[in-house]
């Protein structure tokens, strides 16, 4: 892959699994000292794996456990980060949940975990990220933006999706997150986009793809016709932090196989 982020320091929240690991591979392949983030100490074995898939390849990191919801844990992250390798230059938003439910159903637990992991987590980590870019300033010798933060949203951040309301919500904020930052940081030469996954195979969709009857139904809602793999989307991230993207900021970039143009109504309407 191309050397293009080389002497940047990134970080990956929830990169012990799925989507997180996919983009950590990718963007270490590019050049990136990353930060391998992972929620608890059960998921420390994931995280130290996806390091070694990492440092195996000639790339370079660590892990660092920290559960995005809490303020003291993610600080403690980005303070460590700036002991070791001086600097962060990249964060990667990614980590969160689903808890799904029929509305009438859905408790307030519920509602409060996706919440506070896939918006209140953003928020924290995005902070400590913008308060680290602007004591540090630029550093043209390796990007001309100061910053970048990549949001992990989803196609559901305009999608609307019966039976995940909590999970669509958090989405639909995260894009007034993003723009609004984006739209405050901008004259710090700071970039914030979101990326907005399809279907990706991971663990949080396993009932979408795990059976042939459940991939065929996935499939009439993919034009493109096949399910996302972590890769694509660190292939976007890498793009995303990179110069190659320099003058994108406050943009969301769907990755989905076409599912944002609606497959359904191919035949109808
Ligand atoms: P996943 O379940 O494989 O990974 C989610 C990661 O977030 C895990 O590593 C988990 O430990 C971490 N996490 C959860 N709570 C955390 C916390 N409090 N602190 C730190 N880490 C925490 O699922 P996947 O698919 O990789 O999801 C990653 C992101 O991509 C999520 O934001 C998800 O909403 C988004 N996404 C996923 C899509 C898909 O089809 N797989 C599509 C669109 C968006
Ligand atoms: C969800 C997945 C789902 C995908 C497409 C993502 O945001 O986390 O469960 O498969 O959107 O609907």
């Amino acid at each position: 892959m191309q050397q293009t982020l080389t002497n940047q320091i990134a970080i990956v929240t929830g990169a012990s699994s799925g989507i997180g690991t996919g983009v950590a591979i990718s963007l270490a392949a590019a050049g990136a000292t990353v930060v391998v983030n992972h929620s608890s100490a059960s998921s420390l074995e994931n995280a130290q794996a996806v390091l070694k898939t990492i440092t195996d390849a000639g790339g370079r990191g660590m892990t660092a456990q920290c559960d995005v919801t809490n303020e003291e844990e993610v600080e403690k992250m980005f303070a460590d980060t700036v002991d070791i390798y001086g600097t962060v230059d990249i964060l990667i938003n990614n980590a969160g949940l689903q808890r799904d439910a029929k509305f009438e159903d859905m408790t307030l637990k519920q509602w409060q975990t996706v919440i506070d992991v896939n918006l209140t987590g953003q928020f924290l980590c995005a902070r400590a990220a913008i308060r680290e870019f602007l004591r540090r300033g630029p550093r043209p010798e390796v990007s001309k933006a100061t910053g970048k933060i990549i949001c992990m949203s989803s196609v559901h951040e305009i999608i609307p999706w019966a039976g995940h309301i909590n999970y669509a919500s958090s989405k639909g904020a995260i894009r007034m997150f993003m723009q609004s930052l984006a739209q405050e940081y901008g004259d710090r030469m700071i970039r914030v986009n979101s990326i907005c996954p399809g279907a990706i195979q991971t663990p949080i969709n396993t009932d979408a793809w795990n059976t042939p009857k459940a991939l065929n139904s996935l499939m009439t809602l993919i034009p493109y016709n096949r399910i996302g793999q972590p890769e694509d989307v660190g292939n976007l991230a890498v793009f995303l932090a990179s110069d190659l993207s320099d003058y994108i900021t406050g943009a969301s970039i769907f990755i989905d196989g076409g599912m944002t143009v609606f497959e359904s109504f191919s035949t109808g309407g």
